[in-house]
This record gives C-alpha cells, structure tokens and sequence, in this order.
C-alpha cells in the first residue's frame, strides 16, 4: 500500500501563518518529536522570528489543532531579485499526523509564497542523522547544493 495516503485522511487541514499565540502547540510537537521540553529555546526563537519582516512561517491546523510547522525566511530580501534566496530553518509534525502529507503541504505552501517574493533557490540544513527529514526534502526535489558546512570545535 502506498505510504500514509489513504489511512487515515485528513478532515479539514488549514495552513496558515504562524501567530506568536503557537507557541505552546510549538514546544508540544517539538517535545513529542526529540523528548526534550525546550520552551525557553522556542520562546527566543520565535521572539526573534516576530521582529523579522523577511520570515515566512506557517503551521498546519487539524480540526482547530496545531499539528505541524514549518520556519522559513528569505535572505537578501531588502536587495530583491537576482540574490533572493529562501531557507527552510526547521519544520516538525505531530508523531500522531506523520505521514499523511502535511509536511508536504506546508512545505509546498512555503515554496509558493518564496517563489512569490522573487525566491528561486531555497536552503536548508538537514543532519546526516536526520533520514527522515533527509527522506522528506528528497522526496520534495531537494539535492545536495554546491555549499558545504564546515566547522570548528572550540
Ligand atoms: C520529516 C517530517 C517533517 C515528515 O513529515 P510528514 O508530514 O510525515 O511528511 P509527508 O507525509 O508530507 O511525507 C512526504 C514524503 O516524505 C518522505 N518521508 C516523510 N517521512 C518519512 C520517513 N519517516 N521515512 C521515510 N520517508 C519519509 C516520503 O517520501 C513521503 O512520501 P510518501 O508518504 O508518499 O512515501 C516528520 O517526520 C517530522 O516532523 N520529523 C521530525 C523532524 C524534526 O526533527 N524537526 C525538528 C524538531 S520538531
């Protein structure tokens, strides 16, 4: 059988931008995701998210619920087009909604509204670790770029 899909269709999912109001929705999926309770991390992020007039955040609702998110911005918003280029942060989904396309749809809604500010190339990191969100941004069309990350441990 096709994955997800057809067992347990989803009634009425709304996408819509992300309000300061998600927050809690936020940490729960983020807890139930990694088991770890991070408010104080979410509350900074999302802080520094609402002062900035180049992101582009949504969630998805189920039946008046906040099941999944997804964190973007656009870089090089205030010199417009040819150097705009768009980045997925990070983006999460309720366990109990994985795997019936609402990270698809989130990520798709994204897609639209970058494409629509002039964005043509969009971003992202994702850890060696991660294979399901690996597996997700491949099945989305995402390859490997031209950047490489490096680091230094101090
Ligand atoms: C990766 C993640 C976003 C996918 O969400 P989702 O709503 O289940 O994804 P979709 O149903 O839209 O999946 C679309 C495609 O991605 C791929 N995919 C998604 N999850 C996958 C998994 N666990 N394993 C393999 N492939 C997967 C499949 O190709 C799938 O298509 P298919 O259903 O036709 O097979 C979700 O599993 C998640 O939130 N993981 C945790 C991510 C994380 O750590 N975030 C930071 C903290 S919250």
């Amino acid at each position: 059988m096709e994955r997800g899909k057809s067992v347990n269709p989803l009634k009425s999912v709304e996408i819509r931008p992300l309000k300061k109001e998600d927050l809690g929705a936020i940490v729960k999926i983020d807890e139930k995701v990694l088991g770890e309770n991070r408010r104080d991390y979410w509350e900074r992020k999302l802080a520094l998210m609402n002062n900035k007039s180049s992101q582009v955040s949504l969630v998805a609702e189920v039946e008046g619920n906040v099941v999944g998110f997804i964190l973007g911005d656009v870089s090089g918003w205030e010199f417009g087009v040819p150097d705009t280029v768009g980045w997925i942060d990070t983006l999460g989904i309720d366990p109990a909604y994985q795997k019936q396309g609402l990270a698809t749809a989130l990520a798709q809604e994204l897609i639209k509204k970058l494409k629509a500010v002039g964005v043509r190339t969009i971003y992202t990191l994702v850890s060696w670790n991660d294979w399901d969100l690996l597996q997700f941004f491949h099945a989305m069309g995402f390859t490997r770029g031209d950047m490489i990350n490096l680091e230094l441990k101090i």
